[in-house]
């Protein structure tokens, strides 16, 4: 896949004015966010235009042909832009706007931990994007009920299970890759330990099928949550209180970086 051939096209097809456009609403948005408060949630439409009202309509959908979507999705937009295109590509059918208004490709950025650089794995950023979209984000409190932990919950899933989990009916890479749990939604450390399991470097086919499967499989899992809270079903599996218990945000289990040496945060002066 050519990225730059990619974007090149679209850039002369989508147009200046258009683009201009899309600015401007990126930093509305950001301006409302700014400001402190969740306002943006409410009167956001007066200041940013049909894509900054949330949260956007949900159709269910099949968490199976969503999976097949982000694997193959994975091999033009590695996995965060795959996990949105899975789901939004769909909605956009299904709903119509905002969902085609939404810059789907643009996400290929994620890719790598985002840019190169390891950080969170690009699957559970497109998780959290499409389900934050979709219901609002944590912070909004009871505005967006308990599914507002839906991409909080994936990172959890995602860290915990032996993936991947997903395999596609149809996989370009035929011999059986091994699982491994990552303990971390970081790309680093989950790519990481799955290389060193399995011996194969960063730019096999391996490894690249695996990280396409993992990306199917979060995209499965995320569905699979969105289809359960649309029904009034939707069961958070934990509790997140890093910041009430450590005074700090991170992932929960502290060891898996720090050992048995956990430094404590400062707390506030009572
Ligand atoms: C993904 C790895 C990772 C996880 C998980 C993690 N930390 Fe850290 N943390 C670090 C790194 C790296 C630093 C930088 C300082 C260092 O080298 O220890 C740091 C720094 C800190 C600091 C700043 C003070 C200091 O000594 O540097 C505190 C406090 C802290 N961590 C607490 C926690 C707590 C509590 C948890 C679990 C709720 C946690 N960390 C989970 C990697 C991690």
């Amino acid at each position: 896949m050519d990225v730059k051939k990619m974007f090149d096209e679209k850039l002369s097809r989508r147009g200046l004015i258009k683009g201009a456009g899309m600015v401007a609403v990126g930093a509305a948005g950001m301006a409302s966010l700014k400001s402190g408060g969740l306002d943006f949630l409410s009167n956001a439409e007066a200041k940013g235009g049909a894509t900054e009202k949330w949260p956007w309509p949900y159709e269910k959908l099949d968490p199976e042909k969503t999976a097949e979507l982000a694997y193959n999705e994975w091999y033009r937009l590695f996995c965060g832009g795959a996990v949105i295109s899975s789901v939004f590509s769909q909605l956009r059918e299904k709903v119509g706007e905002p969902y085609k208004s939404f810059p789907i490709d643009a996400y290929v950025f994620l890719e790598g931990g985002i840019a190169g650089w390891g950080t969170i794995c690009g699957s559970n950023a497109g998780a959290n994007i499409v389900s934050n979209m979709i219901i609002g984000p944590r912070i909004a409190g009871p505005e967006c009920e308990n599914g507002a932990v839906i991409g909080a919950n994936v990172m959890k899933w995602y860290s915990e299970t032996s993936l991947p989990v997903y395999t596609p009916e149809d996989p370009r890479v035929k011999t059986e890759l091994v699982r491994t749990t990552s303990d971390s939604p970081l790309c680093h450390v989950s790519v990481g330990k799955w290389m060193k399991a399995s011996g194969y470097p960063i730019g096999s086919p391996e490894r690249r099928d695996r990280c396409a499967r993992v990306t199917a499989s979060v995209a499965y899992k995320l569905v699979n949550d969105l289809n359960a809270w649309k029904d009034g079903k939707f069961k958070e599996t934990a509790a997140w209180g890093p910041v009430k218990d450590f005074g700090i945000t991170s992932q929960q289990n502290c060891m898996d970086c720090h050992g048995s040496n956990i430094p404590s945060a400062p707390q506030a002066k009572k």
